[in-house]
């Protein structure tokens, strides 16, 4: 019996498998390469020293995504495979949608067709918008503020209905805060395309003297030292909660969510100054305007996810510096096309 892992060559898909092979499951993996390279093939087998079934297919192509079905004996799937840049899903929500949510559904119909019940959905804490407070907690209200988050939203919308409709079904939705950091190796890690939107990949190419300076997104929020605080989680942590959440579809059915965080918020400061500390390495930075639709703060309370999946992150921000600034260093120019 095989996991299908969706967006398997991506940057929280590849850190999962890797994880995956290493607790001796089978792994079936597709990806349409259109945020992710081959090279992350041939990296996961020599960290593995194991191969697997993969398939270079789009979600959108219904009958070429149904050979991956015919051909594996598929038994659980985790759902990784979307467009998730925020700022690009606000210029082409139809793009996002179309994707996401129809690719999401194409799958969904494979799902039931060939009778799989156990499926991890990778979303998002961006389905909670502006939250009230902080902590945030699974219950919160759900008010995402751009297309990407309600993408997000909608699929859990589907699959919830989905699980009401078949009582053999297991859906984990994990809630995903800030992910950073590479594979202990240095030989896997984020590689966005062109200048990255993200902080710590921004923070990465500066301090590998690819990009000049850090631009601050504001320093006037209401936090306290006036820049963004987020709840960065290490990858390894975030793809060992995917190991947790699968076993939990083998004990539970219906559907379930979890945040997936460390529990600790660090400000845009803290980082740099985090990262300065680890690694030896100058940060330097210009404040710059407040980004559209960036909050003040957001960090979990994972503690569902400590007592219902038995998961807790265990690497901290030092580790995330560190291992971050390990993969910028053997490639800066990330994975080789
Ligand atoms: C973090 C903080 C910025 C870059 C995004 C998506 C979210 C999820 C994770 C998919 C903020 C500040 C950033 C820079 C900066 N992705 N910043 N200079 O926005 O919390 O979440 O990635 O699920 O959906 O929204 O992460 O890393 O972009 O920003 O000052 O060059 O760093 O203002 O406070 P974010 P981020």
């Amino acid at each position: 019996m095989a996991v299908l892992i969706t967006g398997g060559t991506g940057y929280i898909g590849s850190h999962t498998i890797v994880e995956l092979l290493g607790a001796g499951q089978d792994i079936v993996a597709m990806d349409n390469f259109s945020n992710s390279k081959p090279a992350v093939l041939d990296r996961i087998r020599e960290i593995t020293g194991k191969k697997i079934r993969f398939y270079r297919v789009d979600m959108l192509d219904k009958p070429g995504m149904e050979a991956v079905f015919r051909e594996n004996n598929i038994d659980s799937c985790i759902h990784f495979a979307a467009l998730k840049a925020v700022g690009e899903s606000v210029a082409r929500p139809l793009l996002y949608y179309k994707n996401n949510v129809t690719g999401t559904i194409n799958l969904l119909e494979l799902i039931a067709e060939y009778g799989v019940k156990r499926f991890v959905f990778s979303s998002s804490a961006t389905v909670y918008g502006k939250p009230p407070s902080v902590p945030i907690r699974e219950d919160f209200p759900l008010s995402p503020v751009n297309p990407y988050g309600q993408t997000k939203l909608m699929i859990e919308q589907i699959l919830a209905d989905l699980s009401a409709s078949d009582s053999g079904m297991s859906v984990v939705i994990l809630r995903y805060f800030n992910p950073v950091g590479a594979h202990k190796s240095g030989r896997l890690g984020e590689d966005p395309r062109g200048i990255p939107s993200n902080l710590m990949p921004y923070i990465t190419q500066v301090a590998g003297g690819k990009l000049p300076y850090l631009p601050v997104y504001g320093n006037d929020y209401n936090t306290h030292d006036g820049t963004g605080v987020r709840d960065y989680i290490h990858i390894l942590d975030l793809a060992g909660a995917h190991l947790s959440a699968l076993d939990y579809t083998e004990r539970v059915r219906g559907v379930e969510y979890f945040n997936i965080g460390t529990g600790r918020g660090y400000s845009v400061f803290d980082i740099i100054r985090a990262y300065e500390k680890t690694t030896g390495k100058r940060i330097p930075y210009q404040i710059a305007p407040r980004r559209p639709g960036d909050v003040d703060e957001c960090y979990a309370d994972p503690g569902k996810a400590n007592r219902l999946l038995g998961w807790r992150a265990k690497y901290d921000i030092e580790d995330m510096c560190r291992d971050a600034d390990r993969w910028q260093s053997m490639y800066p120019q990330g994975f080789e096309d």
